[in-house]
């Protein structure tokens, strides 16, 4: 029986983490949340895991206000140290015990203006070979592409991945978009945005939504499985990209959804300068993932999370 520690149990995904690894009698797990331990005091983590010793110490607690840490330096402050140092805590102790260790990062370490591949074959950029006729590209970063955060946020959990590299052995990094799921147990917890969007659309007659920032979403339960197979097959450590396919909008969602829901809400298509946020978004950071067998469609897994909810 292999001993599995995920901290941040208590979170959207960290609630499915455990779920699936309890439900295999292969694995001994232990669930924390802050309660049980906190991850930015170097003694406790030291301490804390040392006793417990599991083979496999999985990270999904994370400092997640994106705008509030953009406008507030005490919040910037604490970002920092729960995305940015913690993640390297949590990497020495588990090269320490030899153990795997799995973190989560996002797609906005990316800037949101990813290159324009072209063809395979084609020589330059050109768009008069024959080669480009049909091609569509796919556009978004890889696992190889050059983090560039636009916002605080992005930054904290850059420094994260840096630490996580600079202090760890045998480590994931999985970065993922817009996680969607059963809201968190915790009491802080925030609705995922398919949540709030059913709520505004029963209200309302017709509503905005953005037609920008295109990325994909990441359904918990999907990522949670996903995470053990990574495990389990023994994939070489590195950084990973694991996502629903079929990147989108937030308003492409948005008409997908009422459609499944049959909410007859209008919905109408704005540019993101009608809702300013404190924190700049990247206009495209659809994860691209060459590593992996791909997930299904954020479609399915959006019909599935409605059917059951
Ligand atoms: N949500 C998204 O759309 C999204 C997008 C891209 C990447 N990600 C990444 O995906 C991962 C999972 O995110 P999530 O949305 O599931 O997070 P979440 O729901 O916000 O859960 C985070 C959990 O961490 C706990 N926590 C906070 N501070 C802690 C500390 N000092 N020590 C130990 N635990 C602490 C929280 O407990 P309390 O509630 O008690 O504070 C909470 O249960 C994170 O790495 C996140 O950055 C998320």
């Amino acid at each position: 029986m292999k001993k599995v520690l995920i901290i941040g149990a208590n979170g959207m995904l960290g609630q499915e983490l455990a779920n699936i690894f309890k439900s295999d009698s292969e694995y001994k797990v232990t669930a924390w949340d802050f309660n049980k331990i906190d991850i930015t005091d170097e003694t406790q983590v030291k301490e804390k895991i040392s006793k417990l010793n599991p083979e496999i110490i999985i990270n999904s607690a994370a400092y997640n206000a994106v705008d509030l840490c953009e406008k507030d330096k005490a919040e910037f402050a604490k970002a920092k140290m729960l995305n940015g140092k913690a993640p390297g805590y949590l990497a020495k102790i588990a090269k320490k015990l030899d153990a795997t260790f799995v973190h989560y990062s996002t797609d906005y370490v990316f800037s949101g203006m990813p290159e324009i591949p072209e063809p395979a074959g084609c020589a330059g950029s050109c768009s008069s070979c024959s080669l480009h006729e049909g091609f569509v590209p796919q556009l978004g970063f890889d696992e190889n592409a050059i983090p560039e955060p636009v916002q605080n946020y992005g930054k904290t959990k850059l420094m994260g991945e840096d630490a996580v590299q600079r202090n760890g052995e045998k480590y994931y990094i999985i970065r993922l978009s817009k996680l969607f799921g059963k809201p968190a147990k915790s009491k802080t917890a925030k609705k995922s945005f398919f949540d709030v969007m059913l709520e505004v659309g029963k209200k309302n007659k017709e509503v905005k939504v953005v037609d920008e920032e295109t990325s994909c979403f990441t359904y918990a339960p999907d990522l949670a499985k996903k995470t053990k197979e990574i495990i389990e097959s023994e994939k070489p450590y590195g950084i990973f990209h694991v996502s629903n396919a079929d990147a989108c909008t937030w308003y492409e969602a948005v008409v997908e959804l009422y459609k499944m829901t049959k909410i007859k809400t209008k919905v109408i298509p704005v540019s993101s300068d009608e809702f300013p946020r404190p924190a700049a978004r990247p206009y495209v950071s659809s994860l691209i993932n060459t590593k992996l067998n791909p997930l299904r469609s954020y479609k399915l897994a959006l019909r599935e999370y409605l059917k059951n909810k």
